[in-house]
């Protein structure tokens, strides 16, 4: 079987900053609190008229540019998004709109924060089986929107961005997609949900009054399981590839509180000047943090050919979901 390889990355944030300092006049917190508790200093925020797919097309844009690819060539459009721009239809179908990518076929994926990682595996698993070569795969989320912003116990983590990743056949020696592994426990899925607006409890005047179609967290409920399920993770992860943590050039994971961060870095002994971060300036933007930070990572140079790249995340759902590269 042909393997497959992140030929090109690109990514897009909001340009309007909303910092910690603005965030305390808003509600009752602390610039040391949200550092202390999450690392974040600043988030950005998407303008009244942005959505999903006005995001996810610039990424996706800007990943074309940087291949030097047409969209007309592509074949298939994955958006990993908890906030599309309607339910119907999908933010991938308007993202094929918005680029021109007229032959391409387009769905969106909802893992949550692990969104960006399942939608890698199936644009692998497409790649891998022949039926599909040129995959565009787009993390794009715009929680500010649903984002409940009397809630302390959540506005302060949330941003906005996209960032995009092309997905080809992988000639030999020049990188690939090593391995990716997805989970799901839905027995915890209370832990982080948006109660109201599906087909359980449909948008009404009472949800709407109660604040239920706003994304709700068990915080500190989540923050124990993530720590520890991230860390089982890694390691198999590690193991399974029959590699030491030594060996890993960058570890690029989901961003949701640097705490979780450095303690899945200190378990797997990696020092954190091999570790990605942004949390700082974009806070949780949920299944674009990977592809933003990945974007970064390359644009910056971090990233040299044959080296290897561990990617992981957790999120609702609850999913866990990480990937090894081979640069
Ligand atoms: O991305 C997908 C998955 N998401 C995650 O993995 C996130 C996991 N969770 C977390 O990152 C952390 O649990 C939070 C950052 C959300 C919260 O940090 P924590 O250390 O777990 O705090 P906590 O929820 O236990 O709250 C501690 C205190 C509480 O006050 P009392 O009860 O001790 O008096 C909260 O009311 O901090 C209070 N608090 C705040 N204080 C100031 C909660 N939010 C705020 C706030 N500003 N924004």
């Amino acid at each position: 079987m042909p393997q497959a390889r992140i030929t090109a990355t690109g990514s897009y944030v909001p340009a309007k900053k909303l910092t910690n300092l603005d965030l305390e006049k808003m509600v009752d917190t602390s610039d040391e609190w949200i550092t202390a508790r999450t690392g974040i200093k600043e988030r950005r925020i998407a303008a009244r008229n942005q959505a999903c797919s006005d995001l996810a097309a610039k990424a996706g844009a800007s990943a074309l540019k940087q291949r030097g690819m047409k969209s007309s060539e592509l074949d298939l459009i994955i958006v990993a998004t908890v906030t599309p721009d309607t339910f119907v239809p999908s933010a991938a179908c308007m993202v094929q709109e918005k680029l021109g990518a007229a032959k391409a076929a387009a769905f969106d994926i909802n893992a949550a924060c692990s969104g960006f990682i399942y939608a890698l595996s199936v644009a692998n698993a497409f790649v891998r089986s022949g039926q599909y070569g040129k995959v565009l795969v787009i993390g794009s989320e715009v929680l500010s929107k649903i984002t409940n912003w009397q809630d302390r116990s959540t506005c302060v983590l949330f941003g906005d961005g996209a960032g995009a990743v092309l997905v080809e056949p992988a000639p030999a020696g020049e990188g690939r997609i090593v391995s990716v592994d997805i989970h799901a426990d839905g027995s915890k899925g209370d832990l982080l949900m948006i109660p109201a607006g599906g087909s359980r409890t449909p948008v009404s005047e009472e949800t709407v009054k109660k604040g239920l179609h706003y994304l709700q967290m068990s915080g500190n409920e989540t923050f124990k399981v993530a720590v520890k399920t991230l860390e089982n993770l890694v390691l198999n992860t590690l193991r399974s590839n029959g590699l030491q943590s030594s060996q890993i050039s960058l570890l690029i994971p989901h961003q949701a509180n640097l705490r979780i961060i450095k303690a899945t870095a200190e378990r797997l002994g990696i020092p954190m000047e091999r570790v990605a971060v942004n949390i700082d300036r974009f806070g949780n933007t949920s299944a674009a943090s990977i592809p933003i930070a990945l974007d970064e990572a390359v644009r910056e140079g971090r990233l040299k050919r044959g080296e290897y790249v561990l990617l992981e995340a957790f999120g609702g759902g609850l999913t866990w979901a990480s990937a090894l590269l081979e640069w």
